[in-house]
């Protein structure tokens, strides 16, 4: 097992290794203690580790309570956040018991910004089951859930106070549940971690472990610089302003780990357009992502994607922060004005 302590508004610990769900009663009640353990899940990973992780906190001597939403995207929104809210108060829970989060980052998401309000903040516990939330959303404290004008628009930074990756969980993921994952793993290749790229186009599943808490090393060292992202932390979001505005356009059928893929792909484009970087980078990254079957290739047009990405939170004023590829490894952060958008965009999508 790895642990990778986070030092940001809370110090916590992320545990990384095989088979930890069937110890997770026993860490979660030695990092928040409580009586009551309220999960939230949603319905496919609650017929594959709701039980397990059950007896686990009531072997830890905790009272439990389940909140089940339907599996994907369109949960994320405020009538589940409200019920969800309900559910926490009819079950009692008072600010010493914990919200656990059992699932992928949509349920990570929901149950991290109702944690974050719910009394004005109880203890919470990420059980991250999908590859994506383990390297990226159940670290680093954001929480939101989508409004009908744009995707997490309502949310808070709130940190977790343990998350448990259980990587026996990710190594039983589908091949496209997985892959989603991978494009957030390249994105870290991208921005931080050249040998983390180049390890991924050799066979790096049997590492799990070590790529896992390659990443969210990464991102704690990010978080802990600038944890509420008024500058380096949105080199996170490299391949998400256009990756949001995809997932927007396709109404969620595009999932975010595919969205992003092609976001990083288009930025990278325009990276090398606006002689950023050099087009070996783009065939580097272009290359990874296929091995991984990701995709890169762009539905919309620049003008699609200029009006979805504009309702998109990162617009700050009249400029807007858009995340270039120097080479593999290194990105840095562009801003640009909300007017010239579309064209930049264009750049991206233009073959050379
Ligand atoms: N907070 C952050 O910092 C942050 C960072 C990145 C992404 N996100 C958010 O995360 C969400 C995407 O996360 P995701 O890709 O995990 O999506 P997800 O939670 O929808 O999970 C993807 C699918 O896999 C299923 N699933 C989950 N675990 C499984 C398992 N162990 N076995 C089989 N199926 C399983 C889910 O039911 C779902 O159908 C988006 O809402 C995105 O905005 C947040
Ligand atoms: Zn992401």
């Amino acid at each position: 097992m790895k642990t990778v302590r986070v030092n940001a508004s809370k110090v916590y610990d992320v545990l990384i290794g095989n088979e930890l769900i069937d110890r997770a009663g026993k860490y979660i009640y030695s990092a928040v203690g409580g009586d009551t353990a309220a999960v939230v899940t949603d319905d496919i990973v609650s017929g594959l580790y709701l039980e397990q992780l059950l007896a686990m906190l009531r072997g830890a001597g905790y009272d439990t309570a389940v909140f089940t939403i339907k599996s994907g995207e369109a949960s994320k929104n405020a009538y589940t956040y409200i019920r969800l809210l309900d559910h926490l108060a009819e079950s009692k829970l008072t600010r010493s018991d914990v919200v656990i989060a059992l699932g992928g980052g949509v349920v990570g998401d929901l149950a991290g910004f109702a944690a974050a309000t719910y009394m004005r903040g109880v203890p919470f516990v990420q059980i991250p089951t999908t590859l994506l939330a383990a390297v990226d959303s159940s670290v680093g404290g954001k929480t939101a859930i989508d409004l009908e004008s744009g995707k997490n628009l309502a949310g808070a930074f709130y940190q977790p106070d343990i998350v448990i990756c259980d990587t026996t969980i990710l190594e039983r993921l589908s091949p496209r549940v997985f892959s989603d994952g991978c494009a957030e793993v390249i994105k870290y290749g991208m921005i931080a971690d050249d040998e983390l790229f180049r390890m991924l186009s050799t066979p790096w599943e049997p590492y799990l472990e070590e790529v896992v808490s390659r990443c969210v090393s990464i991102k704690r060292d990010i978080v802990r610089r600038d944890e509420f992202e008024n500058g380096e932390r949105k080199l996170l979001n490299f391949g998400h302003t256009i990756g949001h505005a995809i997932e927007q356009l396709s109404n969620f059928s595009v999932s975010h780990g595919r969205a992003v893929a092609i976001g990083m792909a288009v930025e990278t484009g325009i990276a090398v357009k606006m002689r950023m970087c050099g087009e070996e980078c783009y065939g580097e990254l272009i290359a990874l992502l296929h091995k991984h079957g990701l995709p890169y290739d762009m539905p919309y047009s620049a003008e699609e994607l200029a009006r979805a990405a504009l309702h998109d939170k990162k617009r700050k004023g009249e400029k807007l922060t858009l995340i270039m590829p120097r080479r593999v490894g290194k990105c840095i952060l562009n801003d640009v004005r909300v007017t010239d958008l579309e064209g930049i965009i264009a750049l991206g999508l233009t073959k050379n």
